[in-house]
């Protein structure tokens, strides 16, 4: 299948003055071959410049010597160059010699090379204060861990998938191709530097990815990954010593079963030495896990951790754990408590060599959730966050919705586990990249939008999810709307209006996407299984707790001391911040509070008259989108316009099935009627 080369789409570029003609690699591994070769080939294609590539120590050692202004050098673990020791940093200095791109190690190279194409290609100011010596770039990583989790299966289907099949697996078998390689280069170009290729829910085939049967595949896969220095990570199955090994339990503690595991690892890691490690998602909606042996998570996680550590792998461990069979009226187990009452109990007693994944939110990737409690509680323990790329509950690659944003208020919240005054840096950034506890194996994770859609990502603007995580995970300190301009000139080039409506619609998705979806933080209503559309009741009354409690007088759950004592699980202040109906968030208010209709919000509306409000406006700014998309007709690729077209066209007509299920739902409901009179059904 053809496929696009989203932001690594090289168009000539006219006004940059750009003074190379030679580089100079420092070619001693595959990363730093890649560097070059990328570069050459950007140059070429944004400048129309054919540079000279000498990859030759000795000469290149010569010419760092001579005063050669004309000349790009690209380095790798040079103290007298980088400004940074960071793994994955570099440094962009001109000196001398020339131009120096020098990273703390190869991968650190690459991002620099990839940093100074994407100057090229947005025209940045900052390229010509690089280029002539006003200054020098020095940018480190913020995560060391920046990792895609996808969920394909080995059929070709993807498990929340939106964007077509896979490209990794089809009829049990492994696809390796030319479009691998594409992947790796769109990875690398955003500084992601691992992946796990299968989903977590893993099954049949997807159990015998660590036999023989599959390390060909796999192995030629992780060379194509390690050219870019992408690591290949799998998920795997807790059951394998039943399934594959013959054995009649999993227990983590049993002799056999850590025998069959040692083995196993060996074999792995003997077939693919560069091999990452494992993520795992056990005792998990039906997935087997040591629960059944009456173990808990540590004794699981660490069993597979011994296995790995010989190799320097890591095992990655899912906190995706809750009861999965609840009882609608049971109104005291709460979905969001399940991760921190699972896990709390266990800080500490991990191995070095796993890292808990926390899914954010607590309960599961809505619109709009509290951030997980855990990131506040956990102070021994390595720690990553997980977001999904994949929007699952956010349209579903049909509606546009920008998702970097939601991330980043994710990132700055303030969890005071450096204590109440608030005076320590301890935000979900400052904890899941290791700056406050000094963890080395942390990071982030997002479930991955892509398939072998021609575009990648189902819809063309998803694609600015893809490439956000990517860049947020590197650089947390990038605003949403910078990654969205760089995306966006990546993507299309340097024409100001495309730019300016681009940015507008991305700015705008997520705020409309979530006022004219399920309201203030609560969640859910949609449809069961495919959890696309609105149906108010459509979990109200199943066993996945996952329940907005309305009734003829209020709506949402109480997740104060008096309700599940969910509140309880945050550091002061923010617990109290939330108990209280008065200071807790607006936008979260039904996540943690059983409100009356005729409640006031702050803005003097009840609750009633702002779900209706917010209704009425979200859906018609979802047809205002469709308008402003419209002018942008003349000015990109037919087949890109008609594309996105089709698309905005769906979600205008689709918010307003949105809009009115959720008003007459709730006028029937309450009885109360829309102040403005609008019709509701
Ligand atoms: C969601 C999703 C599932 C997925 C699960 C997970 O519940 O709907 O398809 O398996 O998350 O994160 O494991």
């Amino acid at each position: 299948m053809e496929y696009t080369k989203a932001w690594l789409n090289y168009r000539q570029v006219e006004q940059i003055r750009f003074p190379f003609d030679t580089i100079y690699v420092q070619n001693d591994c595959v990363v730093a071959e890649t560097a070059a070769k990328e570069l050459c080939l950007a140059v070429k294609e944004l400048l129309k410049i054919k540079l000279q590539c000498i990859a030759n120590i000795a000469e290149m050692q010569t010419a760092l010597q001579k005063d050669n202004r004309n000349a790009l050098f690209l380095l790798h673990d040079n103290a007298a160059y980088a400004q940074t020791k960071v793994p994955g940093g570099y440094t962009i200095s001109l000196q001398e010699a020339g131009l120096i791109i020098c990273g703390s190690d190869a991968n650190g190279l690459l991002y620099g090379v990839f940093e100074l194409i994407r100057l090229i290609q947005t025209e940045s100011p900052l390229l010509s204060k690089v280029c002539h010596g006003k200054e020098a770039l020095v940018k480190s990583p913020s995560n060391p861990l920046r990792m895609l989790n996808h969920w394909d299966n080995m059929d070709g289907s993807i498990e929340r998938g939106y964007s077509g099949n896979s490209f990794f697996f089809a009829k049990d078998e492994m696809i390796v191709n030319e479009r691998t390689r594409e992947y790796a280069r769109l990875l690398a170009s955003v500084g992601i530097n691992a992946t796990v290729i299968n989903n977590v829910n893993v099954k049949q085939a997807a159990t015998w990815l660590i036999t023989e049967r599959y390390f060909n595949g796999l192995k030629q896969m992780a060379a194509i990954f390690a050219e870019y220095g992408v690591k290949l990570f799998l998920s795997l199955n807790f059951a394998a010593p039943m399934e594959l090994g013959g054995l009649n339990l999993c227990d983590p503690l049993d002799d056999k079963v850590r025998a069959f595991w040692k083995k196993k690892m060996q074999e792995v890691y003997d077939a693919i030495p560069d091999f990452g490690g494992f993520l795992v998602k056990a005792d998990s909606e039906g997935r087997p896990g040591p629960f059944t042996y009456g173990r808990n998570h540590a004794d699981g996680a660490n069993m597979l951790a011994e296995a790995v550590a010989p190799y320097g792998g890591l095992i990655i461990w899912r906190c995706f754990v809750y009861n999965c069979t609840q009882d609608w009226r049971d109104y005291k187990t709460d979905r969001a408590r399940a991760g921190y009452d699972n896990f709390m109990p266990l800080d500490g007693k991990f191995l070095d060599n796993v890292i808990l994944q926390i899914k954010n939110g607590p309960m599961d990737f809505q619109v709009r959730e509290a951030v997980s409690p855990l990131f506040s509680g956990l102070r021994q323990t390595n720690q990553m966050l997980e977001v999904q790329a994949a929007q699952e509950y956010t349209g579903q690659q049909k509606h546009l919705c920008y998702l970097v944003p939601m991330w980043k208020e994710v990132l700055q919240f303030k969890t005071y586990a450096g204590g109440s005054d608030g005076a320590a840096a301890d935000t979900v950034a400052d904890i899941v990249s290791g700056r406050f506890y000094g963890q080395k194996h942390c990071g982030m994770a997002a479930v991955a939008n892509t398939g072998n859609d021609e575009n990648w990502t189902g819809h063309d603007m998803a694609a600015a999810n893809f490439y956000g995580f990517g860049r947020l995970a590197y650089d947390t300190e990038l605003t949403s709307e910078e990654i969205a301009s760089e995306w966006i000139r990546c993507t299309y080039g340097s024409d100001t209006e495309v730019h300016k409506i681009m940015l507008q619609l991305l700015m705008e998705s997520w705020p409309i996407y979530e006022s004219y979806t399920s309201p203030l933080g609560i969640g859910w209503m949609v449809n069961p299984n495919h959890h696309y559309g609105p149906n108010v009741d459509g979990y109200e009354y199943d066993r996945w707790g996952t329940y907005h409690r309305s009734d003829c007088k209020g709506m949402g759950v109480d997740r104060t001391m008096k309700g599940t004592g969910y509140t309880m699980q945050y550091n002061e202040p923010n617990a109290s911040m939330y108990e209280s109906m008065e200071t807790c968030p607006e936008e979260l208010l039904l996540f943690f509070h059983h409100v009356p209709y005729t409640w006031k919000l702050k803005t003097g509306k009840t609750l009633i008259q702002h779900i209706y409000d917010s209704h009425f406006e979200g859906a018609m700014k979802a047809q205002q989108m469709l308008e402003q998309f419209r002018a942008l007709k003349e000015r990109l690729e037919p087949e890109v316009y008609a594309r996105i077209y089709e698309r905005f066209k769906l979600q205008s007509d689709h918010s307003k099935e949105w809009r009115d299920r959720i008003n007459t739902y709730y006028y029937r409901i309450s009885g109360i009627p829309d102040e403005k009179g609008r019709t509701i059904y």
